[in-house]
């Protein structure tokens, strides 16, 4: 669904109060004006593009209880995308009280103004193809790497540093309380992973009395974040990636094509692959499709095997089919669908020369991870490889992947929000925080969820007994039971609460059997339910704003 073709965001008036007009189908949409700096409010505003979901209980009514905001995460996801995608999956598991809201945070989306690093597609494809997207593609890739993102950070400071300096966590938090008390409420309530987590932690510090029903998911060490220095967040990658081939055997042969008996086996033929495509990577050609030509390379196919470890149930037989193919010689699968790809949608020529070009991807994410970080200037070479060293440790497979795609933009981000936030997140919220952690996610360790829990008074740790990042990446019936007697009434599941999944990786996927229902007056988990969350509905990322 192309958001710019149907829908103009741009003929809703921005407004204090929201002014809904209908827009996709059931949905509403809306524009709200907020200051562009909340610390200068002499500075302009911003129109925070919105969309809802609206509950079946009119505004004033017993059962009605306001909206609930969602954020994807990034930094760089569209929650306007995401609410448009999972509606329906939101309301099966949540129920009818509420507005499903989504909002596209600063600097994505329709949200105004936009963020316009780059002049035009081909430029933006210019700085692309000097940027590696994984740093241990060569032996000059870090290096190489580091100077492109410093030639970011300098363009970003010369076309685009008011609009960039807008972007914060802070401020897009701050944001967050406009878009409830525009609502009439003075509590937010909200449902963020990933990146998201960090605009919740940041909102949960920053209001402590305005947090509502509030759940964190996927969770990002939020100190380290301002810190700017990650030490935690490849802490469960390798295990992750491991559990999916532990998955492939238990799976047996006719569910996982890389089936071996012994799940070792399996990591290291992949291994051996992936060895192999470094030095001698594999032409794709297929001259009856869109996509004429490209390469399949250890930076895109490293990225497979992240994009494999993070969504495995969505994602996991596709991949290991491609893999598959790869080992006979075959990059067509494993191709289709990977980054490497996705760059040359950069290609076109059609674009509107009349506005400003609004790339929305390594630029967005750098704009907000740089901007928000607590240390001023930028990081010298030297520097940059002392973090980047932290992160090795933690998962050399794929500390080259996640520094060159988040925190190497950081090294060369010379602007800071307007809006800043201490980085402390030791508070008591006006409602006890519910945080959802995964037994194995590669980005977001579940010790991330203990870590922020230990901050926030009352907060209560879920754990996913799943593979993949944020539990929407795996379904449980279990958590959603638990989202949905925590938005119900506040209720947090009992400490120590641990959910299993539904259902296996490389399980055959089944959503049309009938699936239990409770005639006690709580949502029913219907097939369609399930049919949805194994479509893994959360709008992929785009290039690039693909880190968290
Ligand atoms: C909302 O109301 C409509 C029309 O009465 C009904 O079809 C739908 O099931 C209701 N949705 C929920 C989530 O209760
Ligand atoms: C950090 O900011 C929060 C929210 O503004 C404030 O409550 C807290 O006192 C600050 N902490 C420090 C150590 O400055
Ligand atoms: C080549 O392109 C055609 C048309 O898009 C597609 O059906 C086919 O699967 C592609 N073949 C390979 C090997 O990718
Ligand atoms: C970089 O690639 C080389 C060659 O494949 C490998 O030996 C090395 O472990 C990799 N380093 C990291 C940090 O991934
Ligand atoms: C959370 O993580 C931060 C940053 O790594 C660390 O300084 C802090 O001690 C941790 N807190 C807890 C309770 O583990
Ligand atoms: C998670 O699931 C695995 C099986 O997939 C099981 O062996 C393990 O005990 C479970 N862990 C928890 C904490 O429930
Ligand atoms: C489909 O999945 C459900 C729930 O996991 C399971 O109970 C059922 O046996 C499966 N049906 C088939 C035909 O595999």
């Amino acid at each position: 669904m192309s958001l710019s073709s149907s829908f103009n965001w741009l003929s809703l008036n921005a407004s204090t109060s929201l002014a809904w007009t209908p827009c996709y189908d059931a949905f509403q949409c809306a524009r709200l004006s907020v200051p562009l700096y909340y610390s200068d409010p002499s500075a302009g505003s911003a129109a925070i593009a919105l969309i809802k979901s609206p509950s079946n209980f009119s505004a004033g009514s017993a059962e009605y209880l306001g909206p609930i905001l969602f954020n994807p995460g990034g930094p760089g996801g569209s929650g306007v995308e995401l609410v448009l995608a999972g509606a329906p999956y939101f309301r099966a598991i949540i129920g009818a009280q509420y507005d499903l809201v989504g909002f596209d945070p600063r600097g994505v989306g329709a949200t105004t103004p936009p963020l316009s690093i780059f002049n035009s597609p081909p430029e933006a494809l210019e700085w692309y193809a000097g940027y590696p997207q994984n740093v241990n593609e060569s032996v000059s890739s870090f290096g190489r790497g580091h100077a492109a993102a410093n030639i970011l950070g300098s363009l970003a400071a010369d076309r685009a540093s008011v609009e960039a300096q807008a972007v914060s966590t802070p401020a897009v938090a701050h944001d967050m309380l406009s878009i409830a008390r525009a609502f009439g409420f003075e509590r937010v309530n909200y449902w963020g992973v990933s990146y998201g987590s960090v605009i919740g932690a940041t909102f949960a510090a920053m209001f402590p009395q305005n947090v509502g029903r509030f759940i964190i998911d996927g969770v990002v060490n939020a100190h380290e974040w301002y810190a700017g220095v990650d030490t935690s967040s490849l802490l469960d990658a390798d295990a992750a990636l491991s559990s999916v081939w532990s998955a492939c055997t238990a799976a047996g042969p006719s569910n996982c094509p890389l089936y071996a008996s012994d799940p070792a086996a399996i990591a290291k033929r992949v291994n051996a692959l992936v060895d192999a495509v470094h030095l001698a990577p594999v032409p794709v050609f297929n001259g009856s499709s869109q996509i004429t030509f490209g390469v399949m390379d250890y930076t895109a196919l490293v990225h497979q095997l992240y994009t494999l470890a993070q969504h495995p149930y969505a994602d996991g037989a596709q991949i290991v089919a491609g893999l598959s193919a790869l080992a006979r010689g075959d990059a067509s699968l494993i191709y289709q669908g990977s980054d490497a790809q996705a760059v040359s949608a950069l290609a076109t020529c059609a674009f509107d020369a009349g506005a400003p070009f609004a790339d929305g991807s390594l630029d967005v994410t750098f704009a907000i991870a740089g901007g928000d970080q607590l240390r001023t200037g930028t990081l010298s070479l030297e520097q940059a490889r002392a973090n980047y060293a932290l992160l090795v440790k933690q998962s050399a497979f794929f500390a080259p992947d996640l520094w060159a795609t988040l925190q190497g933009g950081g090294s060369g981000w010379t602007l800071r929000g307007k809006d800043r936030f201490n980085g402390s997140f030791a508070t008591q919220t006006s409602t006890p925080v519910l945080l959802i952690g995964n037994t194995f996610d590669p980005l977001t360790p579940l010790a991330n969820a203990h870590n922020m829990s230990a901050g926030f008074a009352r907060s209560v740790v879920l754990q996913q007994n799943s593979t993949g990042h944020s539990s929407w990446t795996g379904f449980s019936t279990c958590t959603a039971r638990a989202v949905h007697a925590y938005f119900a009434s506040g209720a947090l599941p009992a400490r120590g609460t641990v959910c299993q999944p539904d259902f296996a990786i490389f399980a055959p996927a089944n959503g049309t059997t009938s699936l239990e229902r409770r005639g006690d007056g709580e949502v029913a988990f219907d097939a369609a339910v399930r049919a949805i969350a194994l479509g893994d509905f959360v709008a992929r990322r785009r290039r690039g704003a693909r880190a968290f």
